[in-house]
């Protein structure tokens, strides 16, 4: 071990780790959720919560929308076992394309080596915890080897993979995905990554440097002079084409942090940067702590969002915000969406248009920059939200 790890040889877990394994629920379509949904949660959250069930299956999934749906993941969910959902929803073609925590990726990929963490309590003593060697995430306990174990996989793999050169984050979880489906044949059942890349679903992280896997990949430069980059303008450049490329764009908000902008700064890099008036999202639904008054992004509205053109104006309707803690209000999202009439879609298997949109993104921009459009000062530029 590291003289940093916690947990000096000669200790051991005590009582800490008897907590039961925590597990990636997976939403069923329970007929009493749904109930519970359009029955009883009328007011208030509960009611914003019942509005976006709504407007998700009633609206973005209605094929004749032809919605490309984005989901954003921030805070601990992967630890708090909230994995099975998205796996479900991935599953069942009703996310086209994620941007997450490097986090939540990274803490997937102990579900899907097999570690296990377990129930705990939020109120232990974190200095016993770090001389019996473990990791507290609020009520999430699992011993440090988990981290040092999984941290040696990634770098195995970085080896293996041999990629090299810049990449969108994309692509390196595809690729990651692909290595834990090879050599762990069936762990798409119990990991976000491997169920993304058997599904065909990108995978981005919008602050790459920012976790586990990103601390990795850095050793794998300084340590093995490895030229592999994580590109953020692929990032950039692919979830905006995808957005170019949809119909109708909507997206499913958890928490708010850098994923939140990450998909939303999608709509003004098109008109904004690129000069092409695709217009803003159709849908917004969002479920967050976060609240408006602090000004910051994570908490800003739908509303606000129009001003961006991040939203289309007109549309207000068919955006919500519900204020819950997401470890409660996405289980039951996702169980009300299973148990719909819209529960399964194609999958669009983005992960393999990439070079298409972005090659359909070039064009219009090269077109745009041919013939760029006057800005009209006094009156907002009409926008054709049905291209
Ligand atoms: N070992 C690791 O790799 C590791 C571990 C933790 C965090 N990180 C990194 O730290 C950064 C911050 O991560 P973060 O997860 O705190 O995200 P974040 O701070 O970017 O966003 C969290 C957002 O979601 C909201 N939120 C959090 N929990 C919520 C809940 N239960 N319900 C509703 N809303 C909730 C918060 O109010 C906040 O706006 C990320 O870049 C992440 O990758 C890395």
């Amino acid at each position: 071990m590291p003289h940093r790890a916690p947990g000096a040889p000669g200790h051991q877990p005590g009582p800490y780790l008897s907590g039961r394994p925590i597990t990636y629920y997976r939403p069923r379509g329970s007929a009493e959720v749904r109930h519970l949904i359009d029955g009883g949660f009328q007011a208030f959250n509960a009611g914003r919560l019942s509005e976006a069930c709504h407007i998700f299956t009633d609206k973005m999934l209605d094929p004749a929308n032809d919605t490309t749906i984005g989901l954003t993941v921030a805070g601990a969910l992967t630890p708090a076992g909230l994995g099975g959902c998205v796996i479900e929803m991935m599953d069942r073609g009703l996310i086209d394309f994620v941007i997450s925590t490097g986090a939540n990726l990274y803490h997937d990929l102990h579900y899907a080596l097999n570690f296990t963490l377990h129930r705990g309590s939020p109120f232990l003593d974190d200095v016993e915890l770090y001389e019996q060697g473990i990791i507290r995430i609020y009520d999430v306990l699992f011993p440090a080897t988990v981290l040092l174990e999984t941290d040696k996989y990634i770098r195995d793999f970085l080896v293996r993979s041999k990629l090299s050169g810049p990449i969108a984050t994309s692509e390196f979880h595809y690729r990651l995905g692909l290595d834990l489906l090879d050599r762990n044949p069936g762990c798409e059942e119990y990991s976000v990554l491997a169920r993304a890349a058997a599904a065909g679903v990108p995978l981005y992280t919008s602050s790459p440097g920012d976790s586990s896997i990103g601390m990795n990949i850095a050793y794998h430069e300084l340590m093995n002079g490895s030229t592999l980059m994580i590109d953020p303008n692929r990032d950039v450049n692919e979830v905006c084409a995808i957005i170019l490329g949809g119909t109708k764009n909507g997206c499913v908000i958890l928490g708010g942090g850098s994923p939140k902008n990450f998909y939303l700064q999608g709509q003004p890099t098109l008109w904004e940067v690129y000069g092409i008036p695709k217009g803003g999202n159709d849908y917004f639904i969002q479920i967050t702590t976060d609240q408006v008054v602090w000004g910051g992004l994570s908490g800003a509205t739908p509303a606000e969002a129009v001003s961006w053109g991040k939203v289309n104006p007109g549309v207000l309707p068919d955006t919500v915000v519900a204020y819950c803690d997401s470890t409660i209000a996405f289980p039951l999202f996702c169980e009300y969406v299973v148990g719909s009439g819209h529960a399964r879609r194609t999958r669009r298997q983005l992960i393999h248009q990439r070079e298409r949109l972005v090659a359909d993104l070039l064009k219009q921009a090269k077109e745009a920059a041919a013939s760029p459009k006057e800005i009209i000062e006094d009156e907002p530029a009409e926008v054709d939200r049905h291209r």
